[in-house]
Order: structure tokens, then C-alpha cells, then sequence
């Protein structure tokens, strides 16, 4: 076969076979396919789609591309579940869904990415901590799923590679924004992570990738099935990104939010929501509970009897973080030299947020990268971020910014104070909007 005649038919509008996307990836994967010809096709897919059948085909070529993980060997007595999030502002959900599912007596081995444009990334909150480590080897990674019910860690070079490099190669050729590519991207990593259940939660609104409902549902839909159809039971909620999910967005401000609602300390409703019902989606999925109802009640009863926040400590001091985080987390976590306060002249509610631009405010802080490479600063963010409807004015700021510098901070909370439109309240949504089954 020769890749660009594959390239070529794709350009026209063919359908291709399954023995060619089979050829082109496992090229791509051994360096027979060049990144010229990967761009290409990445390109081609982007204007031209792709069926159901040959985003599955798609998807199973880069599962296995790389090793795969089996939980048969490990011995778990009960599920393998997993949830992953399309990203999102402030949404530190992870963190907090991941330990409550292992206290539900679920097995999460969570393989999470960093931050991502203007969205944040699980790894670079967990980094945060003083001493945790997100690439563990495999036999530690397995002891400590075996052992705490969760572990959330890096992307392994082994998983997936065929992602790998497709993903590096779509990141700088705005192709990123494809429902067949981003569908198989996903899907392939879990595929290989070995799971029996995956719960999705695709986000949708100002702060997502996919900012339209339509192309929300759509993406939904398209991993929803195909991971189904390719053997992982799969559900898509769709949640809302019209706002940031937490008040807080940025590196060790989303950790010490996390850890709060862990704590009972400060719980905010819409992540609560967000966690119970991702939570009992994957007691679900997982035969754990009988419905959703009992799911919910299950994730509910671990966060308040501090089942959740028990397994959280557990997983950070097994890979390496400090024993008493939830003792002392602020001396575990940086902090940023500089505060300042976002105050706007006129006094009203907050009637729209600019999400992505508010997730903008944090790279620019340095909270999240540019290039992939690119270091950060895990101490800088936004707390008290003002939610729709809240009441803010002279005397009532909408955010405080944690900076480096003066100037950083004057930069931010510029771009926040752009970001919020203030006037009427308006009508705020449920912050699940959708849910959808393979
Ligand atoms: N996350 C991924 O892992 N892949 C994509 O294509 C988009 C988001």
C-alpha cells in the first residue's frame, strides 16, 4: 500500500478500508508514514469525516499500536472503571471523583493528560504537591490501583504511541478539532488502559473545545458508541463550561479546592453535582449499584464520611507525595507571592463569562503552556471566581488572582475583568445537560 494514495482517496471524500487505516497507522507508528503524510491525512479527515466504522477501525489501529494493560493479571476484586473529561476551566473533578469510587470499592487506574490551550490538565494540578510522582513505572502504578483503588498518572510512552505521535503532529496543525480524530485519540488510550467501564464528560459552552451543543452531542455520541462498539461499555455526559466549574482555576488554587470538598470544608454544589453523577455512572457501569439512584447515594455517603478523602491521601503518599497532605496542605503546596483582587467598577450580576478567556488568564499568569514543553508555574491562578447570577461590583470583587509579579497580576486581572460581561442575572442551566448511551 502506499500512504498517499490512502491520503489521496481520503482528500476525495472515499471511504477507506479497514486494511488501510490499519497500514497507515502502523507506518505512522514505525516511521514509514512521515509527519508530512500524517498532517495530510489528519487534514483530509478533518474537512472530509469519517463513518462510524472507520473511526472504530481508526481507533482499534491505535489502541494497538503500543502495550496494553490487564487488570486479569492484578487480581482486582471489582472493577475497572475510568472517567475522562473533554477539559475544561476549574474543573478539578478527578481529583475528587477519582478516591470516591475506589471508597465505593470501584478500581481506577486514571491516565491523565497536562493542560491544553486554555484548559487545565489533572497531572499539572498533581504536580503541584510537593514529591508526587505522575510517571510512575508500570509494577507501582498496579500496586497502587491494587492497593488504594486509584492511582492518577501520566500518559506512558508504551500506550497508544500511534496517539502520540498523531496528537504532537494535529497540535500544530490546527487539526486538532475533529470528532473522528478526537473520538479515536481518546478512545484508543482508554482502550489500552484495559477498562470494563468509561464514563465521558464531554463539555460544552464557553469554556470548551466544543462550544455548541450540537458539536458537543455530536462528540458524545461518537465516543459513546464507538468505545461501545468496540467493547468498553461506555456513557457520555454532556456538562456545562458557560463558567468555570470550580471558583478556582489554576495548578495548587484547583488542588486546595479539591481537597476542601474532599474535606467537607467547603463542598460548591456544581462540582458536587458533576462528581455524583459521574460517580454513579461508573458504579453503574460497573455493577457496583443497582441504578443511578443508589449510585448517587453511594458517592454521596463516601465524600461525607471521608471514605473519599482517605483514599486520596493514600494514593498521593504511595507515589510519593507527603503523608499528611490533608493535615497541612498548605505547606505542601506553593503559593504565589502576589494577590489582587478583580473588582468592577459597576455594581450588578454577573450576567456572561468568556470561560476560555478566563482559562487564557491563567496561562498567561504562567499556570498553563504554550508549547508543549514549556515549564509552569504551579502556584499562579484565579480563586473566588464569581459564578453566573452572583452579585459583584465595587465592593465585591469577581476573582483574586495569585501572581508572580505586579505586572502579572495587573495582566490577569485584566483579562478577567474582560471575560465577564455584568448586567442582569440570567437563567442558569443544570450543570448536567445531557446523557448519552453507546
Ligand atoms: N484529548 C485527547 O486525548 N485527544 C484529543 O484529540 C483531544 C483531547
Amino acid at each position: 500500500m502506499i500512504p498517499q494514495e490512502i491520503i489521496r482517496r481520503k482528500r476525495d471524500g472515499g471511504v477507506l478500508e479497514e486494511a488501510q487505516i490499519a497500514f497507515f497507522i502502523e507506518g505512522l507508528t514505525s516511521g514509514v508514514v512521515t509527519e508530512g503524510q500524517a498532517a495530510a491525512l489528519a487534514m483530509a479527515i478533518f474537512f472530509r469525516g469519517m463513518t462510524r466504522r472507520e473511526c472504530a477501525d481508526l481507533t482499534r489501529a491505535m489502541t494497538r499500536s503500543g502495550s496494553m494493560l490487564d487488570w486479569r493479571r492484578a487480581d482486582l476484586p471489582g472493577p475497572v472503571v475510568d472517567k475522562h473529561s473533554t477539559g475544561g476551566v476549574g474543573d478539578n473533578i478527578s481529583l475528587i471523583l477519582a478516591p470516591a469510587v475506589a471508597a465505593c470499592g470501584g478500581f481506577v487506574p486514571m491516565i491523565s493528560g497536562r493542560g491544553l490551550g486554555h484548559t487545565g490538565g489533572t497531572l499539572d494540578k498533581l504536580e503541584s504537591i510537593r514529591g508526587y510522582q505522575a510517571t510512575p513505572d508500570e509494577a507501582l502504578f498496579t500496586a497502587v490501583v491494587k492497593s488504594v483503588g486509584c492511582a492518577i498518572i501520566g500518559q506512558t510512552g508504551a500506550l497508544a504511541p500511534a496517539d502520540k505521535r498523531l496528537y504532537a503532529i494535529r497540535d500544530v496543525t490546527a487539526t486538532v478539532e475533529s470528532i473522528p480524530l478526537i473520538t479515536a485519540s481518546i478512545l484508543s488510550k482508554k482502550l489500552a488502559a484495559g477498562l470494563q467501564g468509561l464514563v465521558m464528560d464531554v463539555k460544552t459552552g464557553s469554556g470548551a473545545f466544543m462550544a455548541a451543543l450540537e458539536e458537543s452531542r455530536a462528540l458524545a455520541l461518537s465516543l459513546a458508541e464507538v468505545a461501545t462498539t468496540a467493547g468498553l461499555p461506555t456513557v457520555s455526559l454532556i456538562t456545562d463550561m458557560n463558567e468555570p466549574l470550580a471558583s478556582a482555576a489554576g495548578n495548587a488554587v484547583e488542588t486546595l479546592h479539591a481537597i476542601d470538598h474532599l474535606l467537607g470544608a467547603a463542598r460548591e454544589p456544581r462540582v458536587q453535582e458533576v462528581v455524583v453523577a459521574l460517580g454513579a455512572e461508573m458504579l453503574l457501569l460497573g455493577g457496583l449499584v443497582r441504578d443511578l439512584d443508589e449510585g448517587r447515594r453511594r458517592i454521596e455517603a463516601a465524600l461525607d464520611s471521608g471514605a473519599a478523602a482517605e483514599r486520596f491521601a493514600r494514593m498521593v503518599s504511595a507515589l510519593g507525595g507527603p503523608a499528611d497532605l490533608l493535615e497541612r496542605p498548605r505547606h505542601h503546596l506553593p503559593e504565589a507571592p502576589v494577590t489582587l483582587a478583580v473588582t468592577p467598577q459597576q455594581a450588578g450580576h454577573v450576567r456572561g463569562i468568556d470561560t476560555r478567556a478566563v482559562g487564557l488568564a491563567v496561562v498567561t499568569l504562567g499556570g498553563g503552556r504554550t508549547r508543549p514543553q514549556d515549564p509552569i508555574d504551579h502556584a499562579v491562578g484565579l480563586t473566588h471566581l464569581a459564578g453566573l447570577g452572583a452579585p459583584v461590583g465595587p465592593g465585591q470583587p469577581l476573582a483574586l488572582v495569585h501572581a508572580r509579579s505586579p505586572e502579572a497580576a495587573q495582566e490577569a486581572a485584566a483579562r478577567v475583568l474582560g471575560a465577564y460581561e455584568i448586567g442582569e442575572a440570567p437563567q442558569v442551566g443544570p450543570v448536567v445537560v445531557e446523557r448519552l448511551v453507546g
